[in-house]
């Protein structure tokens, strides 16, 4: 797996993660969503510098310029419902893609702090040999982001794959190692060392699905 830790260069992205991590301005619900938004857009970019281009004629009031326009075709894939806002900031650069949507929980039995993914409702194009563009904004186990993937897996073999998320855990982003292609870019905006028992990433920001959408039963 290729990562790339996108904040690593200091850059105004670093000050839309620490927002989006910040308790107090966490209670604005829109400025979550909208932070998590520009940063898709903003690893969209760097994503797309790694896309394939072919040259077009454009035609302008004066005259014909050849230009270079992506090449390749792309299906962006999120899972509902934490991955909304970040999936928008990437269609908002890739604004040509196709789009999946998945639903995918973690079923805990008897309540206990175990679970197992279960996913139950796929909307998807045909992604054979198309660039495949998974959006999950909290890398935390990992495990729902390669159960979606193995589940998408019936609808074509993508060309290429590419994750994007906003925070990762250490111990999600090596599972997501050993079970995706080799060749899979990874775009992470940042990461933290520890998850807790439940599955959360530690400091991470809380539940993304309900900053964005408030709590559900
Ligand atoms: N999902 C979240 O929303 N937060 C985490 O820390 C882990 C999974």
């Amino acid at each position: 797996m290729i990562i790339h830790h996108v904040s690593k260069q200091n850059s105004i992205l670093n000050k839309f993660i620490a927002e989006i991590r910040d308790e107090n301005i966490q209670k604005d619900a829109l400025r979550f969503r909208t932070n998590i938004e520009r940063m898709g857009e903003i690893i969209s970019y760097e994503l797309s510098k790694t896309l394939n281009y072919k040259s077009k004629d454009i035609t302008t009031p004066l005259g014909v310029k050849p230009m270079k326009v992506l090449d390749d075709k792309v299906v962006l894939a999120s899972i509902l419902r934490a991955g909304l806002p970040l999936h928008m900031g990437v269609l908002h650069i890739f604004d040509d893609a196709e789009n999946a949507f998945i639903s995918a929980y973690r079923f805990h039995p008897d309540n206990s702090d175990e679970f197992s993914i279960q996913v139950d409702y796929i909307a998807t194009p045909a992604i054979q040999d198309k660039v495949l563009v998974l959006v999950d904004p909290m890398l935390a186990t990992g495990q729902s982001l390669v159960a979606v993937y193995e589940k998408l897996l019936q609808f074509g073999k993508p060309k290429k794959l590419h994750i994007i998320s906003i925070i990762g855990s250490k111990q999600g982003m090596d599972f997501v190692s050993q079970k995706l292609p080799e060749d899979t870019h990874l775009w992470i905006a940042d990461f933290d060392e520890k998850l807790n028992d439940k599955g959360y990433i530690v400091p991470g920001l809380g539940d993304a699905g309900d900053l964005a959408y408030g709590k559900k039963l």
